[in-house]
């Protein structure tokens, strides 16, 4: 995607690379999320899945978790994050709780959607 800034696409590397290390023995799908700060910070996230499927982590929210656990950091101090898959819902949900601003993921065809929170998660619950 030609709007990719040479930041966006090294977040992209970033996911890529921490994807290898998953623990995902169950579903063999493997994902990386990498979220850069305000400040620069990257912190990124790989799946971790268990035996009951439903306590899996998503990479999205390992990403996120790190950024908060590490660094403190919370709604409005992101700034973006890159996937090398597209989020599910639940992760959606978290996206647009720490409010980002640019969402790169890769699509099932390998090419790289540029979004917002708002655009994949529209009439968003709060409260
Ligand atoms: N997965 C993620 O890590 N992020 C998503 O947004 C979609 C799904 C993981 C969870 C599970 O380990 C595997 O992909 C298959 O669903």
């Amino acid at each position: 995607m030609s709007d990719l800034t040479p930041a966006d696409a090294e977040l992209l590397a970033a996911a890529d690379e921490v994807a290898a290390r998953a623990y995902a023995p169950y579903s063999g799908f493997q994902v990386g999320a990498a979220v850069r700060a305000r400040d620069g910070r990257v912190f990124a996230g790989c799946n971790v899945e268990n035996a009951a499927y439903p306590l899996t982590s998503c990479a999205e929210r390992t990403a996120l978790s790190r950024a908060v656990a590490e660094a403190g950091l919370g709604p409005g101090d992101i700034e973006a994050i890159a996937i090398t898959a597209s989020p599910c819902g639940g992760c959606r949900q978290w996206l647009t709780e720490f409010r980002l601003e640019r969402v790169l993921y890769r699509r099932a065809d390998g090419s790289v959607a540029l979004s917002t929170p708002a655009a994949l998660l529209p009439d968003t619950f709060r409260v």
